[in-house]
């Protein structure tokens, strides 16, 4: 097994299905504390700088106690304070962050810009969600559906809503570990075709399958697990009202979940618009394990800073 010390985690893609187990793995000792005698010592006197264009919750909190509980810190930064909000270059900042600190972590718009960051930082650079993909999500996700299943290849994942950043690295992430993975969106929503291609290339080598159609019902017709996000994603509020009238038909509620295994779980990156994309009543229902889904971005993205860092 090759070291993942000092890797990028850009996208999910990046990762060969053996080095994401080894990630999972690693969350799972870090969470049950098998190892945490010792937890504070693996980051001791590194730092994460956490850039920020969007807003967060979890993504912010989740990796600045990840870092503390591995006894280095983790600065905020938000990019409009930043030099960068008054045009200094990606490059050169990237590389006056590679004399300080020990990694970053970004969340912006343009994927390119996480990209250029990479190019020019000589140390690891995290993505923390860009409008392409949301690569620590996926691998908690898919976390979550080791620990609620037991396994992950061969399960069942449906996807419902738009073919977003989210969507993009459940492809990638469910392909590679195997899933059959569903995507159900309107037309003019789908998934980005080259990401759609490359999903598929992978799930041809790992015996997984991926499937973008329009109907929800075919997609979540007995699935294991049900996914949705919200129908207008940080950068779209000025196509709000056209999104709600066209996702209408892709809410998932308690007749969509009916066709679902009755064991399947609901999960949702969250933040959620309850009576949008979930109902209130899947929301807070059984089947729900968003809560644990979102405990989990801790856990996994300790694994991540722990190796990569
Ligand atoms: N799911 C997720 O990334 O949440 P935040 O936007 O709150 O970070
Ligand atoms: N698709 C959403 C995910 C938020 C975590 C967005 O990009 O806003």
């Amino acid at each position: 097994m090759q070291s993942l010390k000092g890797r990028d985690f850009l996208s999910l893609k990046d990762f060969s299905p053996e080095e994401l187990w080894l990630l999972l793995k690693t969350a799972g000792y870090l969470k049950t504390g098998s190892y945490l005698h010792g937890q504070q010592e693996i980051l001791s006197g590194k730092t994460l700088g956490m850039v920020f264009a969007k807003n967060s919750t979890r993504t912010r909190v989740s990796f600045e106690v990840a870092m503390r509980q591995l006894g280095g810190h983790a600065l905020f930064l938000n990019a409009q304070d930043l030099q960068l909000g008054r045009g200094e270059t990606i490059a050169d900042t990237a590389r006056v962050f590679s004399r300080y600190l020990d990694g970053i972590m970004i969340r912006t718009y343009a994927h390119d810009d996480a990209v250029e960051l990479a190019r020019y930082a000589d140390i690891p650079v995290i993505n923390g969600l860009t409008d392409w993909v949301h690569p620590c999500q996926a691998l908690a996700d898919i976390f979550t559906l080791y620990e609620k299943k037991g396994r992950v290849a061969g399960l069942k994942l449906a996807y419902v809503g738009d073919g977003n950043n989210v969507a993009h690295s459940l492809l990638y992430g469910g392909a590679l570990f195997g899933m059959k993975v569903f995507v159900a969106t309107p037309p003019a929503y789908r998934p980005s075709p080259v990401v759609v291609e490359e999903a598929t290339a992978i799930a041809g080598e790992t015996g997984g399958t991926v499937a973008v159609v329009d109907d929800p019902q075919e997609a979540v017709r007995g699935a294991d697990a049900v996914y949705t996000d919200v129908w207008v994603s940080m950068g779209q509020e000025a196509e709000r009202e056209e999104r709600l009238a066209v996702f209408r038909p892709y809410q998932v509620n308690a007749e969509l979940m009916a066709l679902a295994d009755e064991r399947a779980v609901v999960l949702h990156c969250l933040p959620a618009h309850k009576g949008e994309e979930i109902t209130e009543e899947v929301f807070e229902g059984p089947q729900s394990v968003v809560f644990d889904q979102a405990e989990n971005r801790l856990h996994v993205q300790k694994a991540i800073l722990a190796m990569l860092l």
